[in-house]
């Protein structure tokens, strides 16, 4: 087992992966840590979905790209145009957070959720990276389809996960500021 600190610090977004495969019961014990998090009320409102299909995570991509073409916003247009961009970076898994959309705290509990399943897989060697492009896609009935969410659920969270092929340096962290109120 790793130094859990050394794991705090050296996880990355890792955006180019290998072809190997993430077996289902490595899947399955990263999902079952995940669900270790806390969550408002113990209602623990999330459902995972594990995407391997690589034809869907293709559709899935395409999609969003043609949404993120529509933005007025440059720096979403910017990748949605780049023909060599994959939302997914060819990683072998996608992991899918679902939020029951009654429960109050159901998007803060599955962010709560992903980041231990980013700790928890950099732990064993997996590399992770936050799908927020794939967020901004949500509402289109068409992501939703190709998704399946479940029905009374929104997709809150998401990540690819996989052998990293190349390990990202540390983008630089601000100096943290702290007020100390005495
Ligand atoms: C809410 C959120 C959305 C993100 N969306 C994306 C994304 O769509 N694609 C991507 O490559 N990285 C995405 N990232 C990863 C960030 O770019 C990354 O965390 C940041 O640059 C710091 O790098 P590090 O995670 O390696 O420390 C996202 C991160 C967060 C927290």
């Amino acid at each position: 087992m790793p130094d859990f600190y050394e794991v705090l610090k050296t996880r990355r977004s890792v955006r180019a992966y290998t072809d190997r495969p993430v077996n289902e019961k490595e899947l399955k014990e990263l999902i079952d840590l995940a669900a270790w998090a806390p969550s408002g009320n113990n209602i623990q409102p999330w459902t995972f979905t594990v995407i391997t299909n690589k034809g869907l995570m293709d559709k899935l991509s395409d999609r969003v790209k043609a949404i993120l073409r529509e933005s007025p916003d440059p720096y979403f247009a910017n990748y949605a145009n780049d023909p060599s961009y994959h939302l997914f970076y060819q990683a072998p898994a996608l992991i899918l957070i679902y939020g029951d959309v009654q429960a109050p705290s159901a998007m803060i509990d599955c962010q709560l959720a992903i980041e231990n399943l980013f700790l928890a897989a950099h732990a064993r060697g997996l590399g992770t990276c936050y799908m927020g492009l794939l967020l901004l896609g949500r509402d289109d009935p068409q992501v939703r389809q190709l998704l399946r969410v479940p029905e009374g659920h929104g997709l809150m969270a998401a990540t690819v996960l996989g052998y990293p092929a190349v390990t990202p340096p540390a983008p630089p962290r601000k100096a943290v500021q702290i007020e100390w109120v005495r």
